[in-house]
């Protein structure tokens, strides 16, 4: 992890010269969830490839820019386009741009993703914010010698989501009038979707929701101490007595459908945190 500190200051360093600020809140866009951005008043759009150290983002219906500007009045730097552990990349790399936000001086992370759902009183469409978290990616971010810089050797996971957050986060979607529940999210590594035998047991263990992403960046947001949230938008149920075959572009589409619904969780989440800095 020592090489990490520098890359991390030749990002920030790189990224000042296209915007000086500091983000209140760094958020993570998720599959089909990119039209949040041209809600964003942008003063900055860097391409992944022009960051140093950050990778480039290989998957579909993701763009790979970093965009920097306003939202709901605060400064807030956004990833349209995340990176997953399947497309090859370490953990450590997939989750630099979180340590960049922090070094940036953001205080919050948002993270979005699609996901599939495993609880039976969840449907498609529904909203998910994500109460608590398993690693099921037989992998870490924090593998390696620790930079006490950076973070500390064994980060507390106790509460790594807010919880203020996440009852704002329900407030929002019960004014609002559209499903949101309070879930667990259990990260596998993909690429393939599960297997019947495989959905059983991650409900079994206490999983709400399944995706291949969001526990690498959460883990290292607690590791550097930035508030966490997360929202999963459930694209696709996962009941192994009534699977159905995944269809990709379906899970997109619905994931696209849901956005304006997961687009009202985080502009709640950034008027919550504005009202309260100026009421
Ligand atoms: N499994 C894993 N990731 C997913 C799923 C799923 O069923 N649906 C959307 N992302």
């Amino acid at each position: 992890m020592l090489e990490l500190y520098g890359q991390i200051q030749e990002a920030v360093a790189y990224i000042r010269t296209q915007w000086d600020h500091h983000p209140f809140a760094g958020i993570v866009l998720g599959t089909g969830l990119g039209p949040l951005v041209e809600h964003i008043d942008v003063q900055a759009a860097l391409d992944y490839e022009e960051i140093p150290h950050f990778p480039k983002s290989t998957a579909i219906s993701h763009r790979g820019r970093l965009i920097c500007g306003t939202l709901c009045g605060l400064p807030i730097m956004a990833m349209e386009g995340r990176f997953h552990m399947y497309e090859g990349y370490p953990l450590k790399q997939i989750t630099l741009p979180v340590r960049v936000f922090k070094a940036m001086q953001a205080e919050l992370l948002i993270v979005t993703n699609a996901a599939g759902g495993l609880n039976p009183f969840f449907r498609e469409g529904d909203l998910v914010v994500i109460d608590d978290h398993i690693n099921l990616m037989g992998d870490n971010p924090l593998i390696g010698i620790n930079d006490d810089r950076l973070g500390p050797r064994f980060p507390d996971m106790s509460q790594p989501y807010d919880q203020e957050l996440i009852e704002e986060a329900l407030t929002v979607a019960r004014k609002r009038n559209f499903r949101a529940h309070r879930g667990v999210f259990v990260a596998v590594a993909g690429p393939n979707l599960e297997t019947r035998a495989e959905y059983r047991f991650l409900r079994g263990i206490g999983a709400d929701v399944v995706g291949m992403s969001t526990v690498p960046e959460v883990i290292v947001a607690v590791h550097c101490g930035l508030r966490c949230v997360g929202f999963s938008v459930v694209t696709d149920m996962c009941l192994p007595d009534a699977l159905q075959p995944a269809d990709v572009e379906k899970i997109i589409a619905i994931a696209n459908g849901a956005e304006p619904h997961l687009r009202a969780l985080v502009m709640g989440m950034l008027e919550f945190e504005r009202q309260k800095r100026q009421p």
